[in-house]
């Protein structure tokens, strides 16, 4: 059998990473982590709970208590907070424009790192986020670092609110879109960035099963 390896995929926000993600979890039958429902999670939960989400310190003490729990589904992944399913909550609007916040502080990424790590200790693993190939699994066999322009990315996450029977503005959602990259690209920890060894995949022009061809392509070049 083959060896089972560790797969990173970054990007900005809305470049595909967990749709094709799941897919190539799905082909190599390996468990696929969504780290950012993690942060989203969290973010869920202190605002919940009021606190102040600049403030590192209640951030962390809440976070050392809380369970996050990721459990495979058929629509990729069930999000438990507390051992209660938020798998739809923590998409909304709100945590999206907030979710940037906490997830700047160096405590609180020290332990999602952490937790991130403890998943995919046995290998067999695709992993999506920002900083998976620099910082979570920077020994992963296949890095990925996935884009798309900010009008495309824009234009993919209005499409799906449609389908979901939710229309937004599509203005809007490429100015926050632009806005949560900025913060994730230049906050000081653990940055959005390509990891020097990750390869880039413009998706811009690129339908889905023309990524996932693509991505496995290297995890064949790795595992044979
Ligand atoms: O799916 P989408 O691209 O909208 O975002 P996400 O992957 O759910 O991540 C939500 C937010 O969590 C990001 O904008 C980052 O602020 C944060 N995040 C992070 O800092 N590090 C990660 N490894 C994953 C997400
Ligand atoms: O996880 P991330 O925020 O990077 O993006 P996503 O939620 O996987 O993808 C955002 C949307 O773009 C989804 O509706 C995908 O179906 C769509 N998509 C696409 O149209 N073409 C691609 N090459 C990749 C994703």
């Amino acid at each position: 059998m083959n060896r089972k390896i560790s797969i990173a995929i970054d990007g900005p926000a809305a470049a595909g990473k967990s749709t094709v993600a799941k897919i190539v979890a799905e082909n190599l039958s390996y468990i696929y982590i969504d780290t950012g429902a993690m942060y989203r999670a969290l973010t869920y939960k202190a605002i919940a709970n009021n606190l102040d989400l600049e403030d590192e310190d209640s951030l962390v003490e809440m976070l050392l208590k809380t369970e996050i729990g990721l459990l495979p589904s058929d629509n990729g992944q069930i999000v438990l907070l507390d051992n209660l399913d938020v798998t739809n909550e923590i998409r909304t609007s709100e945590v999206t424009n907030l979710v940037s916040i906490p997830s700047k502080h160096l405590r609180v990424r020290e332990e999602m790192v952490r937790r991130q790590q403890s998943f995919a200790k046995s290998g067999g693993v695709v992993m999506d986020g920002r900083d998976i190939g620099t910082h979570v699994l920077p020994n992963a066999e296949v890095k990925v670092f996935l884009l798309a322009s900010v009008d495309e990315r824009a234009e993919r996450r209005h499409n799906e609110n449609l389908q979901k029977g939710f229309p937004s503005d599509l203005e809007k959602l490429k100015e926050e879109i632009a806005r949560r990259d900025k913060i994730d690209s230049e906050r000081e920890v653990a940055p959005l960035k390509k990891a020097e060894d990750a390869i880039e995949i413009d998706t811009t022009s690129l339908t889905i099963p023309e990524v996932v061809d693509k991505i496995m392509a290297l995890v064949h070049e790795r595992i044979g």
